[in-house]
């Protein structure tokens, strides 16, 4: 983009959805809350406003967007559901789930929105501004998490306005999201497999499958070549490097060296936490809801903290603690 934007701020308000809903049927970019974190959003069906969305984002263009409906109905026009793709909407959407399926016979998203492949990704989001912005739009809205390509995903209207500002035109901002980490992706194309772990956790997935789910392959494409040996669908954007702060983390920290920041969980301090260059605890109690929440948002304070390093003390990997440990795994793999 040559010119830059006025990219205007507007509360959450009863006016916001319509607002939102103008932008977005104009071809505009419009930034919004979900219960995860914030996606930046344009009309699915609309080819240039995707372009302009992957340019806003400098985000590479074979990086497939996520398409997100206000509900089943709207979804099954989209896309084919399996018995276990129908099964997991009805038990999670609205909710932190995003479903990979087979595109629906005249599926109206736009081709570079699926990057060319013949695969779609859907979600129903439960927040009520994201819910209020579809209804009103009523159309397929693309919307990747709402940080340039490579960044932290934002969890909250400030964290765009760094990232985006200039460059989009609305930012709606609905305070902090309440999950802080994105939706768990899972395929359905065959056995179901999950592509990225996410706010909701395996087990309740695995619950309502009535079985245990497939491998995740984000791990395998932490090494690019091997990303080529999986036969399996694969999520193009789960790349290893893909979460990175500026500042290198050191994962598992039990304690704190000199110049290091920290970020804490749980009651016990880290040994040295006294000397950290500066300290965030994702959750004193210890509680994996609330350290998913407090994630995005402590990586980027600490990384502007211009600490030599950032120390990271382990997170157990039950729950939330999956996607949590897979986020920092690719923050510190750069
Ligand atoms: O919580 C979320 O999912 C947030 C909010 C805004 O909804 N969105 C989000 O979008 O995280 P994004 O674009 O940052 O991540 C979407 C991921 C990417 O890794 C992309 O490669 C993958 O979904 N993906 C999209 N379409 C796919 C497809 N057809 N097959 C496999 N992976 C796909
Ligand atoms: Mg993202």
């Amino acid at each position: 983009m040559t010119a830059l934007l006025a990219t205007r701020m507007a509360k959450a308000d009863a006016m916001a959805a319509a607002d939102a809903a103008r932008v977005l049927a104009a071809g505009g970019l419009v930034a919004f809350p979900t219960e995860t974190v914030y996606g930046l959003g344009a009309d699915a069906t609309n080819g240039p406003a995707v372009a302009r969305l992957y340019e806003a984002k400098g985000r590479p263009a074979f990086n497939p967007l996520i398409a997100h409906v206000a509900d089943i109905a709207d979804a099954e026009r989209l896309a084919r559901f399996d018995a276990d793709a129908a099964r997991l909407a009805k038990a999670f959407w609205p909710g932190p789930l995003t479903l990979v399926l087979p595109k629906a016979a005249g599926c109206p998203v736009a081709e570079l929105a699926t990057a060319g492949l013949d695969t779609i990704a859907v979600r129903v989001p439960a927040h009520k501004v994201a819910r209020d912005i579809l209804v009103a739009f009523g159309k397929p809205v693309v919307a990747p998490s709402a940080n340039r390509s490579g960044h932290v995903s934002p969890t909250r209207a400030e964290h765009v306005e760094a990232d985006l500002g200039g460059g989009i035109d609305l930012i709606i901002d609905g305070g902090a999201t309440p999950v802080g980490v994105e939706s768990t992706i899972i395929a359905c194309l065959g056995e179901p497999v999950m592509l990225r772990p996410g706010g909701l956790p395996r087990a309740a997935i695995e619950r309502a499958l009535g079985r245990s789910l497939g491998h995740s392959l984000g791990r395998s494409l932490a090494d690019p070549a091997a990303a080529g040996d999986t036969d399996g669908p694969i999520a193009p954007g789960m790349l290893a490097t893909h979460y990175a702060p500026r500042t290198r983390l050191r994962l598992n920290a039990l304690r704190v060296a000199a110049g290091e920041a920290l970020l804490a969980f749980g009651p016990v301090p880290a040994e040295g936490a006294e000397r950290a260059a500066c300290a965030l605890n994702l959750s004193a109690r210890g509680d994996l809801v609330e350290a998913a929440a407090n994630l995005f948002a402590h990586l980027r304070a600490l990384d502007a903290a211009g600490a030599g390093a950032i120390a990271a003390m382990p997170i157990p990997r039950e729950g939330l603690g999956e996607a949590i440990n897979d986020r920092l795994e690719r923050a510190a793999a750069r």
